[in-house]
């Protein structure tokens, strides 16, 4: 009597959010699906699963990936990010506080994706401008055209955000508490 063949899997060796980790993955299984299903990182969200919208989005050795169409085994021996390591204590960083500050939560499904992208490009482009903010979130479907608060969010992120919150606070010694915090969009001081 024939039996039919386990599933054959492929041992990866991936340093997720810092942490190394020995995983196995089927040959067929997304990088989505092993940091969903193996290293329990939720945060990671598949909308289309088609490579289309971006909620997926992490960032593989610093580069955004779309999770869902990546396969798990070409992401072996590199480096992920994802969404969780953007608060590892659970204290949000600049770039959440900003996204919560300028209401760039709606519906909260395509979060992490732009998060992630934001996180590319303040690390790429510390002043980046309007232009190169609107460029990068393109990249990303948000299908309740809330893009302009995301904007304002990664604007009020960049250096030159913060430096124009820290000079307006400096005018007025009586103002309300930092609305964006005073250290970088990886926690590291600005
Ligand atoms: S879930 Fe990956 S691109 Fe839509
Ligand atoms: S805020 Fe998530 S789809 Fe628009």
């Amino acid at each position: 009597m024939s039996t039919q063949p386990e599933t054959e899997t492929v041992p990866l060796q991936l340093t997720v959010n810092g942490e190394q980790h020995s995983v196995d993955a089927a040959p067929w299984q997304s990088l989505a699906d092993v940091l969903r299903r193996s290293l329990n990182l939720t945060g990671t969200t598949v909308g289309c699963g088609l490579g289309t919208c971006g909620s997926c989005t992490v960032l593989v050795d610093g580069d955004p990936v779309r999770s869902c169409v990546m396969l798990a085994v070409q992401a072996d021996n590199s480096t992920v990010e994802t969404v969780e390591s953007l608060a590892p204590d659970g204290k949000l960083n600049v770039l959440q506080q900003a996204f919560r500050e300028h209401g760039a939560l709606q519906c909260g499904f395509c979060t992490p994706g732009f998060l992630m992208l934001g996180t590319e490009l303040l690390r790429r482009e510390p002043e980046a401008d309007e232009r190169q903010i609107r460029e990068c979130l393109s990249a990303n479907l948000c299908r309740c055209t809330g893009y302009g608060g995301m904007v304002e969010a990664v604007a009020a992120a960049t250096s030159a955000g913060l430096r124009r919150y820290a000079t307006a606070s400096r005018r007025d010694t009586a103002a309300e508490p930092a609305a964006v915090p005073s250290d970088g969009p990886d926690g590291e001081r600005a």
